[in-house]
C-alpha cells in the first residue's frame, strides 16, 4: 500500500493512498465539522460543513469526499471556513422547527450539538408547511418531515449496508422530503441508527426518557447467535430502548428489527418469573431447587428404566455459543447419548 504525504494545519501527515482528508484529519487529531457524513456510509455531501481549504484551489472542498494526494497543504479552521461553514448550517436550519424540549433525540442530536457549537441563534426559522402525523410504513417508526434536513443518510443506510433500497428524496425545495416504499421496508431500523436528526424516532420508547436520564448497559443480543453488541437503555429499572455504537462489537450499530425492537418483554408483568411444576394437570409455582431437583431425578430415571438413547436434547440457535457448548456437553457427558440437535433445522 503506496503512503502518500500531506501537511493539515501545519502538521506533516502520512496516510495510504485513498483516505480522504477528513480521514486524515483524524488521524492527526484534527477535528472537522461534519453532518450528513457517516462513517459507515459512503460520502454523501448534502451539508457541506466539512469544508476545507486547499493552497492552489480556489474554491474550498469537501473533506469527507477529497482524497489525499502527495504534498497536498491543507487547511481546516480559518475564518473564512468558520463563517461559510455557519452559512450552510443556517441554510439547513431554514425549515428546522425549535422543537429540542419535545424532541426525542435532544441530548443526543448531532444538529443539535453542531448547532450549540456555532453558536448560532438567529435561524431565520420559517415552518414548513408538513402534516405532522406522518409515519413511516413500519409502525416502529415515526417521520418527522419538518425535522428532516435531507441529509441523505438514511437512505444511503437503507441502499448501502442493508441493500434494500426503500427509501428515496422526493419532491423538490420546502417539499422535499423521504418517502419509504411499504413493500420493501422490513422495519429493520437502520435508518434510525444513522439520522443524526430528530426527524427519525422509534414509536416505543416515545416521550419514556431523556438520553440524559437513562443508565446504559452493554449486553449482547439475545436472539441469535451473531453476538450483536449494543446497550440497554434504563430507566426506573425498565429497558426502554437501545442504543448501537458503530465503533462497538461484530454488528458495528446494526442490528435486526427484533434487536432493535424487540425489548418490551422484559418487563412483561406475564412473563414467568418462578419455575411451575405439572401436578394433577396444573401447574404449581415451585423453587429453582425444586424443580431443578425434579428434572435430574426423571432424567435419571428414564436413563436407568430405557437407556441413555431414549433422551434427546434440542437447543437453540438463540442461545449463546457458550450455552450451546455447555448444552451439548451435558447431553453427551452427563446424559451419554449424541441426540443433540438445534432448532436452526426447523
Ligand atoms: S432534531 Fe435535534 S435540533 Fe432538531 S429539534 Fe430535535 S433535538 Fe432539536
Ligand atoms: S426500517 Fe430498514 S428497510 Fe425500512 S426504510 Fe429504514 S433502513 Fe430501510
Ligand atoms: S430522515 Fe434523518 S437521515 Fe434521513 S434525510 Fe432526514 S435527517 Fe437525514
Ligand atoms: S460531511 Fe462532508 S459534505 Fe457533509
Amino acid at each position: 500500500m503506496s503512503m502518500v504525504r500531506l501537511t493539515i494545519d501545519g502538521s506533516e501527515v502520512e496516510v495510504p493512498e485513498g483516505t480522504t482528508i477528513l480521514q486524515a484529519a483524524e488521524k492527526a487529531g484534527i477535528r472537522i465539522p461534519t453532518l450528513c457524513y457517516h462513517k459507515r456510509l459512503p460520502p454523501i455531501e448534502s451539508c457541506n460543513m466539512c469544508i476545507v481549504e486547499i493552497e492552489g484551489e480556489e474554491e474550498p472542498v469537501n473533506s469527507c469526499a477529497a482524497p489525499v494526494s502527495e504534498g497536498l497543504v491543507v487547511t481546516t479552521n480559518s475564518k473564512a471556513l468558520h463563517e461559510q461553514r455557519t452559512a450552510n448550517l443556517k441554510k439547513i436550519l431554514k425549515h428546522h422547527p425549535l422543537d429540542c424540549p419535545v424532541c426525542d433525540k435532544a441530548g443526543e442530536c448531532e444538529l443539535q450539538d453542531i448547532v450549540y457549537e456555532f453558536g448560532i441563534e438567529d435561524v431565520p426559522y420559517e415552518p414548513r408547511k408538513v402534516k405532522r402525523d406522518d409515519s413511516y410504513s413500519t409502525t416502529l417508526i415515526r417521520y418527522w418531515a419538518d425535522r428532516c434536513i435531507l441529509c441523505g443518510r438514511c437512505v444511503a443506510a437503507c441502499s448501502d449496508l442493508k441493500q434494500i433500497g426503500a427509501l428515496e428524496i422526493q419532491g423538490e425545495d420546502e417539499h422535499a422530503r423521504i418517502v419509504v416504499d411499504p413493500d420493501k421496508c422490513k422495519s429493520c431500523g437502520e435508518c434510525l441508527m444513522v439520522c443524526p436528526t430528530g426527524a427519525l424516532t422509534e414509536n416505543l420508547s416515545k416521550y419514556k426518557g431523556r438520553p440524559w436520564l437513562v443508565k446504559r448497559v452493554w449486553t449482547t443480543c439475545s436472539y441469535c447467535g451473531c453476538g450483536c453488541q449494543f446497550q440497554l437503555n434504563v430507566l426506573d429499572n425498565r429497558v426502554i430502548g437501545i442504543t448501537t455504537d458503530v465503533d462497538t462489537g461484530v454488528n458495528r450499530g446494526s442490528v435486526c428489527d427484533k434487536g432493535r425492537f424487540g425489548y418490551e418483554y422484559i418487563g412483561d408483568e406475564s412473563r414467568l418469573k418462578k419455575p411451575l411444576i405439572k401436578e394433577n394437570g396444573a401447574f404449581r409455582e415451585a423453587s429453582w431447587e425444586e424443580a431443578l431437583d425434579t428434572v435430574a431425578e426423571k432424567f435419571k430415571a428414564i436413563r436407568d428404566e430405557h437407556g441413555p438413547d431414549a433422551i434427546a436434547g434440542l437447543t437453540s440457535a438463540k442461545c449463546t455459543n457458550e450455552e450451546n457448548f455447555l448444552f451439548q456437553k451435558f447431553i453427551r457427558a452427563v446424559i451419554g447419548t449424541n441426540n443433540v440437535d438445534h432448532c436452526a433445522r426447523l
